[in-house]
This record gives C-alpha cells, sequence and structure tokens, in this order.
C-alpha cells in the first residue's frame, strides 16, 4: 500500500495578473525592500491579506548571530495573529528579490513556515492561498497550504 498525494501550482506571467494580485504584490514589495538581510543578500517581503480585507506585512529579518533570524512569512503571520487573533488569514504573497540564479525557478516558503502556515490553516478551518513571485515576476500559486505541505505535523 502507498498514500499519494500530488501537488498542483499555477503559474502565471505578469501580464496575465488580476489587480488583486498586483496589488498584493506591490505591498509585498515594499515589505521586501525593508527587508534586513545582509547576510544572505535574500531579500523577501510578504504580505498576509486577512478575513476583512486587512493587509499585513512582513519581511526577513536576520541576524548577526545567524540563527536568531526569521523570515519574511513568519515575522507576517506571526504580527498577524499577535494582532488580529480571530482574523483568518486568506491569502500569502511572497516576493523575492535577489540576484541569485533560483534552481526551482521560484522559492516556495521553507519547511518551517509551510508548517506555521498548515497549522494555521487547520485552526481556522479554511483554506489559504500561497503565492510567490520569483524574480523575472513571473507568479507561482496554490489553493492550500497543503499543495506545498501535504503532510504537516499535527498533534
Ligand atoms: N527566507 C525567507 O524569508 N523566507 C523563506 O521562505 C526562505 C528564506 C529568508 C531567511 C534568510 O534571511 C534568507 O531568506 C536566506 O535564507
Amino acid at each position: 500500500m502507498e498514500i499519494r498525494r500530488e501537488s498542483l501550482v499555477r503559474v502565471t506571467s505578469e501580464a496575465d495578473l488580476t489587480e488583486r494580485e498586483s496589488n498584493l504584490i506591490e505591498q509585498a514589495r515594499i515589505a521586501a525592500d525593508n527587508a534586513y538581510a545582509p547576510y544572505s543578500e535574500f531579500h523577501v517581503g510578504t504580505a498576509l491579506k486577512l478575513s476583512d480585507g486587512e493587509i499585513v506585512l512582513g519581511n526577513n529579518q536576520e541576524n548577526a548571530a545567524y540563527p536568531s533570524g526569521l523570515c519574511a512569512e513568519r515575522v507576517a503571520i506571526f504580527a498577524a495573529k499577535a494582532n488580529h487573533p480571530n482574523k483568518s488569514i486568506d491569502e500569502v504573497m511572497i516576493v523575492v528579490k535577489t540576484d541569485k540564479a533560483l534552481k526551482q525557478g521560484f522559492t516556495p516558503p521553507c519547511g518551517s513556515c509551510l508548517q506555521v502556515l498548515w497549522d494555521v490553516q487547520n485552526r481556522q478551518n479554511s483554506p489559504i492561498k500561497i503565492h510567490v513571485q520569483s524574480p523575472d515576476k513571473t507568479l507561482y500559486s496554490v489553493d492550500n497550504v497543503n499543495q506545498f505541505l501535504p503532510f504537516g505535523f499535527e498533534l
């Protein structure tokens, strides 16, 4: 016996973005510009859309003691849950700014951020859409955290 789960990622070119997507990208780009990432030079911005339309921003915050830093996604998610505990997160827009060549063409959130998103999605019992804009402006989207993390950890 085996358990199989497939992922579906939609790929949209810059010319085909919706106005909603473009607006969220604009916010996430502002966040990326404010990232503190002198060590990796990998600037990430995140714009979260909450259930009432409010936008919460986050960016990666590095530290001279490297492991003390945090990814853009978790900065934004924890800020949202700290300040708006009763609102759900509907959509996550991530913008990556780097001169590095990306091996997969785009960078999905890291495993730790996906686990946090997976847990939030379970708690709020409604799907969280995730979009990642790569440096070449192509948008990679999934309709549910499970598409990037099919087997999250749950107690
Ligand atoms: N980073 C993020 O902000 N989000 C991710 O999903 C992966 C990585 C940050 C952490 C670090 O500051 C830099 O990118 C390089 O790993």
